[in-house]
């Protein structure tokens, strides 16, 4: 897909419901991926199995995730009895940096080269096996960094040498309010870690619960600034651009 069809996909898709962003999506591409963080783009699998029985759902497994979240994981393979495949980082790279900065640098410098590591390194192999990836990405789920994210984007960051990646964000229009809705309302399985104080999901060293009324974001990297809350997996937030 080019930039001019890429261009033209995205005012057709431009402030479009999840179900008929997905739809589109999984139509046009086969070597499709949907990538699960363990949290609530659970039902980013949900509608997408109604579309489409053969999905490829993955997860970046850090190391790091909650112990909520590896069951939650396992939980979402059961229910659907759809397969998950679990990306782990590089071992050579890890074991070094582990040995050299220890397993808690990130408090300390940032997490962004931890997360290199853990998650970029990982997608990016993934990645450059398949045509499109899936996010559940929202713009509710930051004021600072995902305003001006577009429903369908060429993926620049990940692409490799002459293969065009597509970015879908079927959920970017949905508050969180309206996820939750329809989690509840078709009895979807979600993380345990709801049900304690925790709205956004990521490693536990780098994840905390927050108080009623704080923003989602705010229980991420909160040591840091808000216009510094990418790991690198949605680079192209950070730009001017987005396209
Ligand atoms: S993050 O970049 O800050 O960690 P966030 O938790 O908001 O991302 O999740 C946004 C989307 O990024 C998720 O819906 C999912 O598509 C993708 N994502 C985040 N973390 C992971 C993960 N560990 N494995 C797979 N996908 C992930
Ligand atoms: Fe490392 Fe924290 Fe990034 Fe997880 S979120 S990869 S623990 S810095």
């Amino acid at each position: 897909m080019n930039a001019a069809e890429i261009d033209a996909l995205k005012s057709q898709l431009h402030q479009k419901s999840p179900r008929i962003i997905l739809k589109q999506a999984l139509a046009l591409f086969d070597n499709i991926a949907i990538s699960f963080s363990g949290a609530e783009d659970v039902v980013l699998i949900d509608m997408a199995l109604n579309i489409r029985k053969d999905i490829t759902v993955f997860c970046l497994d850090t190391g790091r995730l909650h112990p909520e979240t590896y069951r939650f994981l396992e939980k979402v393979r059961k229910h659907y009895q759809i397969d998950i495949e679990i990306l782990t980082p590089n071992r050579d790279l890890l074991d070094e940096f582990v040995k050299r900065k220890g397993l808690f640098s990130f408090y300390e410098d940032g997490h962004h080269e931890c997360c290199a590591i853990r998650k970029v390194e990982p997608l990016s192999r993934k990645l450059a096996g398949v045509d499109a990836w899936i996010t559940g990405q929202r713009k509710d789920q930051s004021a600072d960094t995902r305003q001006h994210i577009p429903e369908v984007q060429l993926d620049t960051a990940f692409a490799t040498d002459g293969h065009p990646l597509v970015k879908f964000n079927p959920l970017l229009n949905w508050s969180s309010a309206q996820v939750w809705d329809y989690i509840e309302a078709y009895q979807v399985p979600f993380n345990e870690l709801h049900e304690k104080g925790y709205i956004s999901i990521g490693c536990e060293p780098c994840t905390k619960s927050v108080l009623p009324n704080q923003h989602e974001r705010a229980g991420r990297w909160w040591w840091e600034a808000e216009t510094k809350k990418e790991c690198g997996l949605h680079a192209g937030n950070l730009r001017s651009g987005n396209h």
